[in-house]
């Protein structure tokens, strides 16, 4: 039976393998394996890529926003919004600063965060007072972390109009879209440009992977970059003196060999997720399957395409028919965020994120990397086809 896999980083890997293994040799011959030039030129070349003035590299996409939320001095008694159908990081890291997560349903098209929803509950649960935006029960809401999930943009211009009249921060988790773009007006803008700090990831399965774990911020903030920087490595300036508690959320120079090696091949991964997502668009329309939305009329840059992910109330079945048949999907995300056990104690319950609940319990994700070939394609088509019956 031929396999068609979920994901196959091998591919990727067989074919650039000779010059990233020189330029791992390269940092191992420096001995110099913790920020350094390698780490600069990157940083350089993320804020290029995202129309930013200044890239801070991290350790992962976690410690990133980490990073941001603990150099906007976000903490106890504070609350922050963000979307309940995203990886645990977005919430987690709100929750570890000492801030309160405050859970919006998603819009049922885009899989992000609805603004017509977070403009809803600002309007019933918050007032404007001399200190900012408040809700009833006294949390004090300072920043709106939108996801850019799948790799398609929020409709940022619109985000930002909503938290400029609330006086909210807007930080993009970025994460899984790093080269997405959205239109303002008649210009496009980048994932990660639009708030007072965007952050990326470059886990191994993100479009752009290191060999490990690495993440970025970015911000167009020369006092917040600086401040960044210094929290990045333990709050020290100079050597050994240390202004601010901060951690260890340095990037190894050689995630930095790895992924400059592999930026230079983005451009045409992403342009090719998007290819097979169009492929996918067409041949499965007409089945009974709600295909991902595309609101960005920009090609590829309108959509990255980090996952393709389909709806259907058969999801459960079709998964394991395609699994019965070689072929891969995976499920981002079974349980909302709201629902998660550790998330208890925030008092949500079943039902009250209803849009969210009902997508985890339906989305698949199909077959979307690059690498992936148009005869394997189609066969995930074919078998989809067959499970719908299709003639
Ligand atoms: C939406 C989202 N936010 C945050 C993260 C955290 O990034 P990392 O895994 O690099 O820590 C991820 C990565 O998986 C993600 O997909």
């Amino acid at each position: 039976m031929t396999k068609v896999p979920f994901f196959d980083l091998h591919r990727q890997f067989r074919r650039l393998q000779s010059e990233i293994i020189d330029d791992l040799v390269e940092v191992c011959e420096s001995q110099s394996f913790i920020l350094g030039p390698k780490v600069l030129e990157f940083e350089t070349r993320i804020a290029a890529l995202t129309g930013t003035n200044f890239g801070i590299a991290t350790s992962s996409g976690t410690d990133a926003e980490l990073l941001i939320l603990m150099a906007l001095s976000l903490g106890a008694g504070d609350g922050v919004i963000t979307t309940p159908f995203t990886f645990f990081a977005t919430a987690g890291t709100i929750v570890r600063v000492g801030a309160k997560p405050i859970f919006v349903d998603i819009d049922p098209a885009t899989f992000n965060l609805s603004i017509a929803k977070l403009e809803e509950f600002l309007e019933k649960n918050c007032v404007t007072t001399n200190s900012g935006t408040v809700t009833r029960d006294g949390v004090k809401i300072r920043a709106v972390v939108p996801v850019h999930l799948f790799g398609l943009c929020c409709d940022l211009p619109e985000l930002r109009r909503v938290c400029d009249r609330w006086q909210l921060m807007l930080i993009e988790d970025a994460a899984q879209a790093l080269g997405a773009s959205y239109p303002e007006g008649r210009t496009l803008k980048k994932a990660g440009s639009a708030g007072v700090a965007g952050f990326f990831s470059f886990y191994p399965t993100k479009n752009l992977g290191a060999f490990g774990d690495a993440g970025m911020v970015v911000t167009d903030d020369a006092g917040l970059a600086a401040k960044m920087r210094a929290l990045r490595n333990h709050g020290m300036e100079p050597r050994y003196y240390h202004h601010l508690v901060g951690g260890a959320f340095r990037m190894d120079a050689l995630q930095a060999a790895v992924l400059l090696r592999k930026l230079a091949h983005l451009e045409k991964w992403s342009s090719r997720r998007w290819e097979l997502a169009q492929r996918y668009r067409t041949e499965l329309s007409g089945l009974e399957v709600i295909l991902p939305a595309e609101p960005y009329a920009c090609g590829w840059e309108g959509h990255i395409y980090h996952q393709f992910v389909i709806r259907t109330p058969e999801r459960n079945r079709l998964r394991t028919y395609l699994a019965e048949r070689g072929v891969g999907t995976e499920i981002y995300y079974p349980l909302a965020l709201h629902q998660q056990p550790c998330f208890e104690p925030l008092g949500y319950k079943a039902g009250d994120l209803p849009v969210a609940e009902k997508v985890a319990s339906e989305c698949l994700a199909l077959p979307v990397f690059p690498e992936l070939t148009d005869e394997e394609q189609a066969l995930v088509i074919l078998r989809i086809g067959e499970f719908f019956g299709r003639k």
